[in-house]
């Protein structure tokens, strides 16, 4: 890019390029920081550390003396509207940021190492190349306050390291949800100390199904399995907080629960329970809504709760076809005792009871759109992926929604027309398609449009078995998502970002990030 626009990902709202010589970084610099910015700084002076060897001192605003170059944290003015907003004015003598919040600084921070050049971003600097940032002013903040992206350990399990390194990725783009899908027929892979059938049985599989289709190929023979000790996700959610990502645990139900069946069978519906399912597709194996089962529900989502402090919690409640409950004396008995028409009303009547539970314990309950047949939970959140119907629905009702439709955030998609692309789910959602979506439906008034609170990206694993697959289908995908939910509506174009982004993916090389690269773009 011209030196009067830095590459930056996802583009500040206002950058202005500053007359005057570039800000050099040098060994003696200080990075001074109010006490409440203090995690920021420490993340800062080990990436640099990491990229120069130099120890870079930390000292409070008192501590810092006359230090000849400083990069300074400082909290800004009262008036500030948004938590997550930031500023940033680099010149030759220093760098400042100011904001309101922690988040704020952090993402200051993200901006002010995009300003140096890419290999900021690597371990190991070469001893000639000097870390400079262009002069320049910025005000920025965040459109949406939900930035999402959701994984899929459950059809396959991630090492916690993989999943780390994927949420300092999110946290650089400014993205501060990670949707954590640990639920379904394919493996249930948390924890749970009360229950511990649900891993000792439910994180494994015998094999996996080759292809596409139930069975056209037949089983691979090789086992999965895997589950994340509490220990672990204690350990996650602290390293995701420090960047400002918050995780969001998604605990299907009533459907998409063929594993905790598997371990649990008197919670299903069948005299012998299915095993963990080693094929993809929309599955029958349902809870059944006995008391004993809203009980079992109610003890997971207590350690569920206590391992993870977001505010929201996911139940899932998509895709849970209904044969199971149809011919289930019990449960047609319990949906007459009810007064319910159906088992639509049965399944909206049973996110009810989760809601009330959850509410009771000072949460709020995030579904997929299916929880608005049968009639919407008063508090519930909605994620509208079959469209964006949902969303329309839930803002129409005054509930709040994410948007998250496919095929434009799906990005277990195909990314192109070329046929070489590795087997995927499906569908084709390239990056100039993600990068043009505008999330807010035309039909909403702009009192409902306050309903959507953001938007979010998803990463369904049945054909990503690896974490280099999983970045191979994120990146950049991720980085236009970041655009979408950051920018003002009136964002660059995607050329603009295409441009932007060549210089971008450098500093995911630096990372070893394995993305795909966008070749068919280079002649735009
Ligand atoms: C979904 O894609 N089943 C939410």
């Amino acid at each position: 890019m011209s030196p009067s626009h830095p590459s930056l990902v996802p583009q500040p709202s206002h950058c202005k390029r500053l007359d005057g010589t570039d800000f050099v970084l040098t060994a003696e610099c200080i990075i001074v920081a109010d006490p409440i910015f203090k995690i920021t700084a420490q993340l800062l002076a080990a990436r640099l550390c990491a990229a120069t060897s130099w120890p870079l001192r930390i000292a409070t605003p008192g501590e810092a003396g006359e230090a000849i170059s400083r990069i300074e944290f400082q909290p800004a003015k009262a008036d500030s509207t948004n938590p997550e907003a930031y500023t940033l004015k680099v010149t030759a003598a220093g760098v400042l940021i100011t904001a309101s919040s922690p988040a704020g600084a952090f993402y200051g921070c993200q901006t002010l190492l995009q300003l140096f050049p890419p290999a900021v971003f690597s371990q190991a600097l070469r001893p000639d190349f000097v870390l400079t940032a262009p002069s320049v002013e910025i005000e920025d903040a965040p459109r949406f306050r939900w930035r999402g992206v959701m994984v899929d350990s459950s059809r396959f399990y991630q090492p916690i390291e993989a999943l780390k390194k994927y949420i300092d990725l999110l946290s650089q783009h400014k993205l501060n949800v990670f949707h954590w899908h640990l639920v379904d027929d394919q493996g249930w892979r948390l924890e749970i100390k009360k229950y511990p059938r649900l891993t000792a049985i439910g994180s494994k599989r015998r094999e996996t199904i080759r292809g596409h289709g139930t069975n056209a190929f037949g089983g691979d023979g090789v086992p999965v399995e895997g589950f994340y000790t509490q220990d672990e996700v204690r350990e996650l959610v602290a390293y995701a907080t420090e960047r400002h990502v918050q995780i969001l645990p998604e605990i299907e139900m009533p459907g998409h629960v063929q594993s905790a069946i598997a371990a649990y069978p008197e919670y299903g519906l069948l005299p012998e329970a299915k095993p963990v399912s080693c094929i993809w597709g929309i599955h029958e194996t349902l809870y059944n809504v006995k008391p004993e089962t809203f009980a079992f529900l109610k003890d997971v989502l207590t350690e569920v709760m206590a391992l993870f402090p977001f505010e929201y919690l996911h139940i899932g409640g998509d895709e849970a076809i209904k044969p199971q409950w149809e011919k289930d004396p019990a449960t047609q008995a319990r949906i007459r005792e009810l007064g319910l028409k159906d088992e639509h009303e049965l399944q909206s009547w049973f996110i009810r009871q989760i809601e009330a539970f959850l509410t009771q314990h000072g949460r709020k309950l995030v579904g997929w759109d299916e929880i608005l047949e049968g009639g919407l939970a008063k508090s519930a959140t909605v994620m509208s992926w079959r469209g964006i119907e949902g969303a329309v629905e839930s803002a129409k009702h005054g509930n709040d929604a994410i948007m998250c439709p496919n095929p434009f955030v799906y990005f277990d998609h195909y990314q192109s027309e070329i046929t070489n692309e590795p087997l995927c789910i499906g569908g084709n959602s390239p990056l100039d398609k993600v990068h043009g979506y505008e999330p807010i439906p035309a039909e909403l008034t702009s009192e409902q449009a306050r309903h959507i609170i953001g938007v979010q990206g998803q990463l369904w694993t049945e054909y990503i078995p690896t974490p280099g697959r999983l970045e191979y289908m994120s990146f950049p995908r991720v980085c236009a998502l970041a655009e979408v939910a950051w920018c003002p509506r009136e964002r660059p174009d995607f050329a603009h970002f295409f441009q932007r982004l060549r210089t971008h993916l450098r500093r995911l090389d630096c990372q070893d990030v394995r993305y795909r690269a966008p070749l068919e773009y280079l002649s735009s």
